[in-house]
């Protein structure tokens, strides 16, 4: 596909944003093949999906600042719901999405990794939200998510002094979970994914659930949120073959996503 690239590796997917010219900045073309990509992702063989960017020197250096310049009001609304939509969808994704931070993630960028459930990076990424320097706000989702990962101070310090941190600041405000030598970044997430992948994959998915829409409501409202998906485990088959496991202390399980 034009811009993304999709790779399956066993139960584990791959979508590899590719238009390094340009550090892989999000035009309307990425958007709509990265969107595109998602369909393609066969959500009952594939358990975990990382998405990075191509090169070493980039994840995403933001929405694409040339095709934006010239952007009415009307237009620039239209532009932030097609980032929106898609960041929601990947946000909501059935299986969990891990961010593999190769590099600069600015703007769009660091609001694509933030969409993600976790983040991972390269002792060379560069997170930030530049936009306030371009006379915009993020326009991603960063005055949203950016907040409820940092806290608001460091959001709100972030987001108006549009201040680039490196890799060790964002491990250290709570951006991003672990810094890794470029060349173990990969294979880090890989093993992360396959980790994820060897658990049952319907109470991976309710768990993703169950923290996201958790996340929104009232803890009453959470509990009850994680009440219900916590019951539905019990009419499945891996339910069964989880805790059988453990009762015959069987070390082999095979979960069957059903
Ligand atoms: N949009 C469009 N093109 C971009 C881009 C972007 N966000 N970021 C980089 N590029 C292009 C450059 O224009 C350049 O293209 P040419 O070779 O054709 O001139 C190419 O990528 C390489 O970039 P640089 O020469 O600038 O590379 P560098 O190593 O000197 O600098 C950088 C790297 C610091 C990341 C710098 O490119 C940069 O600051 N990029 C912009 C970062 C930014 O402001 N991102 C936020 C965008 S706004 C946004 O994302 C809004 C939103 O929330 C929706």
């Amino acid at each position: 596909m034009g811009f993304v690239d999709y790779q399956a590796e066993g139960m584990v997917g791959i979508l590899t944003i590719n238009r390094p010219a340009a550090l892989n900045a999000l035009n309307s073309g990425v958007l709509d093949d990265l969107n595109a990509a998602l369909d393609g992702v066969d959500v009952n063989e594939i358990r975990a999906l990382i998405i990075t960017g191509a090169g070493d020197k980039s994840f995403v250096a933001g929405a694409d600042i040339a095709e934006m310049s010239a952007l009415t009001k009307e237009e620039a609304e239209a532009f932030g719901r097609k980032g929106n939509d898609l960041f929601l969808r990947i946000e909501s994704f059935d299986i969990p999405v891990i961010a593999a931070v190769n590099g600069y993630a600015l703007g769009g960028g660091c609001e694509l990794s933030m969409s993600c459930d976790i983040r991972i990076c390269s002792d060379n990424a560069v997170f930030g939200q530049p936009e306030t320097g371009l006379g915009i706000t993020p326009g991603f989702g960063g005055t949203q998510r950016l907040a409820r990962l940092v806290g608001m101070g460091m959001a709100k310090q972030m987001i108006y002094t549009a201040r680039n941190i490196k890799a060790d600041e964002a491990l250290r405000i709570g951006l991003v979970n672990a810094v890794y030598p470029q060349a173990e970044l990969m294979p880090a997430a890989k093993k992360m994914a396959e980790g994820i992948a060897r658990n049952a994959p319907i109470a991976v998915a309710n768990a993703k659930k169950a923290i996201n829409d958790g996340y929104q409501v009232s803890i009453e409202e959470g509990a009850a949120i994680e009440e219900e998906l916590f019951g539905d485990c019990f009419e499945t088959h891996d339910q069964k073959e989880g805790m059988g496991a453990f009762l015959e202390k069987r070390k082999e399980k095979i979960f069957t996503n059903n």
